[in-house]
């Protein structure tokens, strides 16, 4: 009998991801989300890419009686790996309340309802942004937690405090917290891949929409950082290679691998690579020119980080395995896919 995972915000854009991972490994799938910022096409997109139907259930994880007759509608749900959460840094700056209320309440309601219904473990997608501008650099998992810059990047650093705290109340659950660097590409069939709501955020889904023609121009927000040649470094991951990195964090769970109740892990590459770089890789990779301009620089962004991830690498035995132009090349075919489709 094959083992239930629950998959909160599993038609994003990580998640839809990780839930053909773990459907590849065996696991069976069942999917929560409110659609608040993905649609229920993309349930259509994981079954054709995996070729098996999760479960979905349009549930908000702010529903507590909708979660509570969710667990009893599904049993034996083994595990659970958390998405659903509101995640646009500038508008959880504009919106505080909101991005409180969802990100913590969610995470409150699901710890309740875990010994409820007798839920082993827990996988929280947390981010490097709990580190803020690292003293040292490659970043560790030792390092401070550094006051957030954003109400967005707090609810990240509240919810895995309130994991911890649960956890040392002697709640009979186990957490692994996975803080992700920058999850960037598209699955290489070309069939998910990043669908921002309206004009996007994140650099590499806006690099591409350009490169296409939907915007003019691409802003590299400021080149006169203390980097080599001025522009912010990040690193980089491919989203295929995170997804893994949640399924082996269940396998641990379950097999009762953990070493602690609560684990966390750096889940990057270990190459820092600047915003120029990437555009320039981008072109390399694909062929396109790319049409940008210098701007200043954008209010929260931090100068440069990128992982040590070899806790994670040996820990887990699990690595960043994909190349950035391979990387880069998948988010091109993916926004090429989505013009034929008529969606962008
Ligand atoms: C990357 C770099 C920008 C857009 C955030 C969250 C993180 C995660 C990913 C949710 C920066 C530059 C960007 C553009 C640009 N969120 N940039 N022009 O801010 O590193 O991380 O998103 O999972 O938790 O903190 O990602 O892609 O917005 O920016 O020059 O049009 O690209 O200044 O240096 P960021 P990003």
């Amino acid at each position: 009998m094959a083992k239930r995972i629950l998959v909160t915000g599993g038609t994003g854009y990580i998640g839809s991801h990780t839930v053909v991972e773990l459907q590849n490994s065996g696991y069976e799938v069942v999917i929560i989300d409110n659609l608040s910022n993905s649609n229920i096409d993309i349930v259509d997109s994981i079954e054709k890419v995996s070729g098996i139907r999760p479960a979905f259930e349009r549930i908000d994880c702010l529903d507590y009686p909708a979660l509570d007759a969710l667990f009893t509608k599904y049993t034996n749900i083994e595990a659970i790996i958390h998405f659903a959460a509101s995640k646009a840094v500038g508008e959880s700056v504009e919106k505080p309340l909101l991005y409180y209320r969802n990100n913590l309440v969610s995470l409150i309601n699901l710890l309740e309802l875990m010994p409820k219904y007798a839920i082993k473990g827990i996988v929280f997608s947390s981010s490097c942004t709990v580190y803020g501008q690292p003293d040292e650099l490659p970043v560790t998992e030792k390092a401070p937690i550094k006051k957030a810059e954003s109400p967005y990047g707090n609810t990240k650093q509240i919810n895995e405090e309130i994991i911890q705290d649960t956890i040392k109340s002697g709640a009979p659950i186990q957490a692994i917290l996975l803080r992700y660097f920058n999850p960037i590409g598209a699955h290489p069939t070309a069939l998910l891949g990043e669908l921002p709501n309206g004009v996007p955020q994140n650099l590499v889904p806006y690099l591409t929409q350009t490169a296409i023609g939907i915007r003019e121009k691409l802003s590299v927000f400021g080149d006169d950082y203390n980097t080599p040649d001025g522009s912010c470094i990040r690193d980089f991951i491919n989203v295929v290679d995170l997804a893994k990195a949640h399924v082996v964090a269940i396998d641990r769970i379950l097999e009762n691998k953990q070493k602690e109740k609560v684990e966390v892990f750096n889940i990057g590459t270990g190459r820092g690579l600047s915003v120029l770089e990437l555009i320039h890789a981008f072109e390399a990779a694909t062929g396109v020119k790319l049409s940008y301009q210098i701007v200043g620089r954008r209010a929260g962004d931090i100068e440069q980080v990128w992982a040590d991830p070899e806790y994670a690498n040996k820990e887990l035995d699990w690595k960043a395995e994909t190349s950035i132009e391979e990387t880069l090349r998948s988010a091109w075919e993916w926004q090429l896919k989505l013009r034929e489709r008529g969606i962008q």
